[in-house]
């Protein structure tokens, strides 16, 4: 890329935090200046936060850039962080998990049943012959297990794997051979849109393939028919019947807890490798901290999936190691009804909400309606993570979610980073609706040129980090060349994360979206982020994808993909009519430089499964290509559907 980034939206609104939530906030504005003061001392105390089995001798050794080692000589559980000590503090009654199944069952887990079906899954894995370095597959739907399926491999010291249980046969093969993997935990299936949906075939597909695997470990989920193989052991039959006690020994700080696939839409999966002291400590601190979780009376749910890094930091780790109650739900947000979420937050009496920005368009595109016919008093903080929210999207959640009154954490973060790194602080900071805002206590993030310089206030380029972090990657599974290739060799000395962001006038971050999905038009860098906020920003866009189509004039082009609100008429001159509009709307929002050379109004967007647009369908539609490959999509008729719409619009 030839520029930094352009610099375009200009979003002043901002919100303080309540009074109240800032008077009684666990992380003050002190932190800040604590950590600025001693960083290594500030993520120590950190650290203390956590029960050790034996002191660290070091609190970092950056002798060898980029391999970090964190809390060096220190050792400890991860299990016995979330589970036994609250348990040996007298709180084994505190409900853990009120787990909601889509068709309505539900069960209630205390830490003491957390705690024995731990135990018990770790004594099982043992059985089956997996050892502490071991690497364990998890292959399954929201359900509790997946939860003691984690935690029984860090009781153990096995690596977990955990595939999203949406992916195919082709991808859970080649995760489990890249990390050789020697045992599987599955179910029969899950509930997804009002009907089980079966995972133990793809399993068994894998596991054909898949010569490392001894034993493949079934949870009875559904309770329809599988095949049934030697390898196969029923969960019920074999953890339930397995001895409860289970002492936890002790891990080395840097013992590898998790590998993790990032689910890059061209490249080959890399394996993310998570180590125990350092992440635990971040993830544990952070929930603290951005969440302002108060063990004692919040009820906090997480709407990720186990499969993704937001559930492995924001449902298991981080708010188990802090005693969290927490809301866990196996479904979709509209099944049985498009009001399902705001029902669970009502009947658990919810006060932390943690979700995406899809989500939350996607609700914005419903209507807000659907929130108002729901009891959402409980609610005292909002959280958001997964990819840039939009301005308007920002309102809305506050508005519709939060009464006009909540705070909202935007919080950036990725797999790599293993835990958030940018992000309001809620009773510190005045969130800016679509801004991060500030690194975290301890974090030193800046955004520089292409030459890896700092950039001014006001001006825009690449987010890196510039410290190594407690919870970062340690490495790509198997290979150290290409952790080192691809995210510390485009500016020296720096983690590059990937991602365009620019610097307001007061220093506050804004993520810009992946710089991959940066357009070049007419010599100009613009974000595909702005452009969609400035369409969002229309009354009558729910959502909006936008991309970089080649063009003969001006290098790129700016095509934009838009969803119209529920009630809007976009039929024949009405539809022209608001197109007109909405490119009018874009080049008064940002400058003429941004105004799409065309937009089309579809009824949906291609998304991945953990919800990102996946742009590069839409390119190949904006350029009159055949569609590539559309197997990571989360719904693959969406493509027909905007194909066969895409008449209107120019
Ligand atoms: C990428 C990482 C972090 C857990 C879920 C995604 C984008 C994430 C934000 C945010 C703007 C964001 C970035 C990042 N992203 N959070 N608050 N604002 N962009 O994890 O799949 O590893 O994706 O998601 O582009 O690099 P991931």
């Amino acid at each position: 890329m030839s520029e930094a980034l352009a610099n375009l939206l200009n979003e002043t609104r901002q919100f303080p935090p309540p009074a109240e939530l800032a008077a009684n906030a666990n992380v003050t504005a002190e932190a800040y200046a604590e950590a600025a003061e001693d960083r290594l001392g500030f993520w120590a105390r950190q650290a203390g936060r956590l029960a050790w089995a034996k002191q660290w001798d070091q609190v970092l050794d950056w002798s060898n850039p980029p391999f970090a080692k964190w809390f060096v000589g220190g050792q400890l559980n991860v299990a016995y962080n979330c589970l036994d000590r609250h348990v040996e503090a007298g709180r084994g009654d505190k409900v853990a998990i009120h787990w909601e199944g889509e068709p309505g069952d539900t069960r209630t887990l205390t830490y003491a049943d957390l705690h024995k079906l731990t135990c018990q899954a770790a004594n099982a894995l043992t059985e089956l012959g997996v050892r502490a370095g071991d690497r364990v597959a998890i292959y399954l739907p929201m359900i509790p297990e997946a939860a003691v399926a984690m935690l029984a491999c860090a009781r153990i010291g096995a690596t977990h794997s955990v595939v999203f249980g949406g992916f195919s046969a082709d991808a859970l093969t080649n995760r489990i051979q890249d990390a050789t993997a020697k045992v599987v935990i599955t179910a029969d299936g899950g509930y997804r849109r009002g009907k089980p949906s079966a995972l133990k075939p793809t399993v068994d597909e894998a596991v054909a393939n898949c010569p490392s695997v001894e034993h493949v470990l079934v949870v009875r989920r559904t309770g329809e028919d599988v095949a049934w193989s030697a390898k196969d052991h029923w969960w019920h039959e074999t953890v339930e019947t397995a001895a409860p006690e289970h002492t936890a020994q002790p891990f080395d700080a840097e013992h590898p807890l998790f590998i993790l696939y990032t689910s890059g839409t061209t490249a080959r999966p890399k394996g993310i490798l998570h180590s125990t002291g350092g992440y635990l400590t971040q993830t544990s601190y952070t929930t603290h901290a951005v969440f302002d979780l108060k063990p004692e009376t919040d009820v906090y749910w997480c709407t990720a999936d186990i499969g993704w890094v937001t559930g492995h930091s924001y449902i298991v780790y981080g708010p188990l190691s802090n005693g969290a109650t927490q809301v866990m739900y196996e479904g979709t947000p509209d099944t049985p009804h498009k009001g399902r979420f705001w029902e669970i937050v009502d009947k658990y009496k919810v006060t932390i909400l943690y979700t995406a920005p899809t989500l939350i368009r996607t609700m914005m595109k419903w209507g807000e309606d659907i929130p108002a016919g729901y009891d959402l008093s409980s609610l005292r903080l909002l959280g958001s993570v997964g990819e840039p929210i939009n301005p308007e999207a920002w309102i809305w959640y506050r508005q519709h979610v939060g009464r006009g009154e909540l705070p909202i954490v935007d919080t950036w973060w990725q797999t790599e980073t293993g835990a958030i790194m940018i992000s309001p602080l809620p009773g510190v900071t005045a969130a800016k609706p679509g801004s991060a805002m500030t690194p975290l206590p301890g974090i030193v993030a800046d955004v520089v040129d292409d030459q890896g310089q700092s950039v001014p206030n006001g001006g825009g380029g690449y987010l890196v980090l510039r410290e190594p972090w407690p919870s970062m990657l340690r490495t790509i599974w198997g290979d150290d060349n290409r952790f080192i290739e691809t995210y510390w060799s485009r500016f020296a000395g720096l983690y590059f994360a990937g991602d365009g962001a620019k610097k307001d006038d007061d220093g506050h971050i804004w993520l810009l979206g992946r710089v991959d999905d940066v357009m070049l038009v007419s010599g100009h860098n613009i974000s595909t982020t702005e452009v969609e906020s400035a369409l969002v920003s229309h009354p009558s866009v729910a959502e909006a994808a936008v991309v970089g189509a080649t063009d003969p004039t001006t290098g790129q082009a700016i095509v934009a993909f838009a969803i119209p609100r529920g009630t809007v008429d976009t039929a024949g001159e009405a539809g022209e009519q608001l197109i007109a509009e909405l490119r009018n709307h874009v080049a008064k929002t940002l400058g003429p430089i941004a105004k799409p050379r065309q937009i089309m109004l579809v009824p949906e967007l291609p998304k991945t499964r953990s919800g990102k647009i996946m742009r590069r369908l839409l390119r190949d539609v904006a350029e009159n290509r055949s569609l590539g490959d559309v197997t990571t999509l989360q719904d693959s008729s969406v493509m027909e559907l905007i194909s066969s719409g895409m008449g209107g619009g120019k």
